[in-house]
């Protein structure tokens, strides 16, 4: 359920780790290394087996997780990259996300679940794929708490930045509404992390630059440094 201090965590620069590289065996202590560090935008990688060939995690672990996460004053960034996702929407809400990002490409009813979304009392995100054009959202940029850029293909952690993400971000932040957080996801590092927020990101996915880093903790700061963020 979305809380005040979204809005203020939202409207800030900041990284979001992606838990989807942690080590799922101690996933709760690993989520407190990055809080520690200042984290406090976690992302969830939600994949079906449909949208994407893997099947990753469900509105369980948003579940087991969101009282030491709220508790520490963070969020939960579910990102469901799932067929039909005005299907999972309520499980994930009162699972305790506090943002829910669908997939343009997911649904034929975009307007109607960033709508179902927000009546569940979470922020809402559209995301778009790397192939998809700015455009594919305008229709919903008016209800939105933030737009999603690709800049991999979804599906895996691990892959490389696409190099014609730093235009796109360009391209969508001077489409989208001045002060709406703008993320992107995928391939985020050290190297790129300034170049990204020089386009115009805003929240910054990175899952492998921080936790398959020997200290998560550690590697999230310096990620922050480099990307002159909270
Ligand atoms: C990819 C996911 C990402 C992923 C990013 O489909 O949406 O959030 O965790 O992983 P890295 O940072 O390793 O590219
Ligand atoms: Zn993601």
């Amino acid at each position: 359920m979305s809380c005040p201090r979204s809005a203020a965590l939202l409207a800030q620069r900041r990284i979001a780790p992606s838990i989807l590289a942690a080590d799922y065996s101690r996933l709760g202590a690993q989520v407190a290394e990055v809080m520690a560090a200042g984290a406090r935008i976690l992302h969830v990688d939600v994949m079906d087996g449909h949208f994407v060939p893997p099947i990753t995690i469900g509105a369980l672990i948003v579940e087991a997780l969101h009282e030491s996460v709220h508790d520490a004053g963070g969020l939960l960034d579910v990102h469901l990259m799932v067929e039909r996702p005005e299907r999972h929407v309520a499980a994930f809400a009162s699972a305790g996300a506090d943002i829910i990002t669908v997939h343009a490409e997911a649904t034929p009813h975009l307007h109607h679940v960033v709508g179902a979304v927000r009546q569940s009392g979470c922020r809402a995100g559209v995301a778009i794929n790397p192939a998809t054009p700015p455009i594919a959202i305008a229709g919903v940029l008016g209800i939105v708490d933030l737009v999603l850029c690709m800049t991999v293909n979804p599906g895996w952690g691990g892959q490389a930045f696409i190099p014609s993400s730093l235009e796109k971000i360009g391209l969508l932040r001077e489409l989208i509404p001045p002060g709406l957080p703008l993320q992107i996801d995928g391939g985020v590092g050290e190297a790129n992390a300034s170049e990204c927020t020089a386009a115009g990101a805003t929240l910054l996915v990175a899952g492998s630059a921080i936790f398959t880093a020997r200290d998560p903790g550690e590697a999230y700061r310096r990620l922050a440094a480099a990307a002159g963020a909270a």
